[in-house]
């Protein structure tokens, strides 16, 4: 009999939904909340009413495209964490409510751990063991995967995440939120090498992202008591050169874990995981160092439903539901099967 999932996603501030069928993502129907744009970063409580406007169109749609009605559904999969609190229960309560009205089976999924399965979307796939670098806005891990539903964290950052590094320094330099795709845009016309910046270097695997925001505050208003106008003409320099700090942050970690492990299957997942000069500093690298490296389509990078359908397929495979009374989790650590 064909197996068929209905998946939800509600972490953060995309309210989508997805339906994969024995493996094969049909759909991947994703509502951005723009309702953020004006504070200049995501309000929870916000999130949480987008979210609970969102999320049946989102729903609908998705079975609609699908061609699957909801009688022919085998179970339901769900963000259950990590993520903001009222955002994880709108998903998880609409969840749990359509599962026991269709008395189907629930499937909890760890969205860190979807990022590293949206992988499994489509070709090419890595091969295990791989080690993925999951760079959000609220993560940035180092992960070691050995199967499907068998990964541990190797390295993480300390106190910010890359993502948050380049949204707060885009904020800095007056572009919109989230400023992580205005500053890849910008950094394209500009200079890496214009400006130095320092790199933070944390013991063993870990990353520390919160010193450059710091150290480019200072940087401008320094620059901008010599010249008011700095920041408009030198824009798309100051962005090369910032990204180009943190991608070298993010790769020698990379290539640390990579020698640690002797791994050459390298992956990327998460938003920042879009940079297009992420992108090429680790095709260059993969090139130079001999790894194969996977990095999934654009969709599948940022916050979707149908990563956390591939995870749900997984653990349907492997027969781990969960029971209806359970609780979403802020934090949540990857790994984790009972
Ligand atoms: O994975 P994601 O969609 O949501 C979280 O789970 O956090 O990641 C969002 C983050 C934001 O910080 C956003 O600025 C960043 O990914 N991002 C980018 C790019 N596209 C998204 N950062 C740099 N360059 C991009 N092209
Ligand atoms: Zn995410």
């Amino acid at each position: 009999m064909t197996v068929n999932i209905l998946a939800i996603e509600s972490s953060c501030d995309e309210t989508s939904a997805s339906v994969i069928s024995d493996g094969k993502v049909l759909n991947n129907i994703i509502a951005t909340q723009s309702v953020h744009e004006k504070y200049g970063g995501v309000v929870p409580e916000l999130a949480s009413r987008a979210h609970q406007q969102h999320l049946i169109p989102v729903v609908n749609e998705a079975l609609s495209q699908s061609g699957i009605s909801k009688e022919q559904l085998s179970a339901v999969g769900f963000t259950r964490g990590p993520g903001l609190m009222g955002a994880l229960l709108v998903g998880g309560s609409f969840a749990k409510s359509f599962a026991f009205a269709l008395d189907l089976p629930l499937i909890e999924v760890n969205h860190m751990e979807a990022h590293v399965l949206a992988h499994f979307i489509e070709d090419p796939m890595p091969s295990f063991p791989f080690i993925c670098l999951t760079v959000s806005g609220g993560h940035t891990q180092l992960v070691l995967v050995t199967d499907y539903l068998e990964m541990k964290v190797i390295g993480e950052t300390l106190d910010d995440a890359v993502g948050e590094a380049f949204d707060k320094t885009a904020k800095l330099l007056g572009l919109p939120y989230p400023g992580g795709p205005f500053m890849d845009k910008l950094a394209q016309q500009g200079n890496p090498k214009a400006f130095d910046f320092p790199i933070s270097s944390m013991k063993e695997l870990n990353f520390s992202f919160s010193g450059i925001k710091t150290a480019v505050l200072y940087f401008l208003r320094e620059r901008l008591q010599e010249d008011a106008e700095f920041v408009e003409k030198r824009k798309a320099d100051i962005c090369a050169s910032v990204q180009y700090t943190l991608i070298q942050m993010l790769l020698i970690k990379l290539k640390k874990a990579a020698d640690q492990y002797g791994i050459k299957e390298i992956a990327i997942a998460g938003g920042v995981s879009a940079n297009k000069g992420l992108r090429d500093a680790l095709s260059l690298l993969s090139g130079n160092l001999g790894w194969n490296t996977y990095i999934p389509r654009l969709e599948y990078c940022t916050d979707n439903a149908a990563m956390i359908a591939m995870a749900a397929h997984f653990k349907y495979q492997k027969g781990l539901f969960c029971p209806l009374d359970i609780s979403p989790l802020a934090k949540m650590k990857i790994g984790i099967h009972e």
